[in-house]
């Protein structure tokens, strides 16, 4: 068990596992992506330690960059996300995967993807590391999801809680006392 600030978490993903369905989900995008030299957009906090584990089994030729959003999720059921970190290249024609840790209600994900399509990607799909399917909101297709998981809390690999925790090798689940 961990304790983060008032909360206990405990073990719920091992690392073994994490890594064998990363490496599971890199050999799907091996397939479907040879050639088509896509860039990636790994979304910063929580993605960083899933997209340097997903890029080492990747096979095809890509680019790798980094954005950070801000979403006002309760304040506006449209979503309003703010983009905190932008591209700073174009995406124009390019195939484009976002890389994203969990998809929770898919606020972030609803707003994302028009934004990359306006601005001209040939084609936008998302590969996430989670989701928790009963939480989603809005329609969303998937089309690269390492793992499903309940509605529950859960940090480790690249996930916090309150800024903590980002740095654990395992994902642990919330125990409610
Ligand atoms: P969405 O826009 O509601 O899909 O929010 C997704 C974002 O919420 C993720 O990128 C995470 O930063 C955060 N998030 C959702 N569920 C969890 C969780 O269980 N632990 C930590 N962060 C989470
Ligand atoms: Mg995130």
């Amino acid at each position: 068990m961990i304790t983060i600030k008032d909360k206990h978490f405990e073990p719920f993903i091992h690392h073994e596992q994490i890594a064998d369905r990363v490496e599971a989900l890199a050999q799907k995008l091996n397939a479907d992506y040879q050639g088509r030299n896509p860039i990636l957009i790994a979304i910063l906090n929580g993605a960083f330690m899933f997209a340097a584990d997903l890029v080492r089994h990747l096979t095809f030729d890509h680019e790798i960059q980094f954005a950070k959003f801000s979403s006002y999720e309760g304040m506006d059921t449209t979503g309003q996300v703010k983009t905190l970190i932008g591209l700073s290249i174009s995406i124009k024609n390019r195939d484009v995967i976002i890389v994203e840790d969990i998809i929770d209600t898919g606020t972030t994900m609803k707003s994302l993807i028009p934004q990359l399509q306006s601005q001209g990607a040939k084609s936008v799909e998302v590969a996430t590391l989670l989701m928790k399917p009963g939480k989603l909101k809005v329609p969303l297709n998937v089309k690269y999801c390492a793992m499903e998981i309940p509605n529950e809390f859960i940090v480790g690999y690249g996930l916090d809680y309150d800024g903590i925790g980002r740095n654990y090798k395992s994902i642990y689940v919330v125990k409610e006392d």
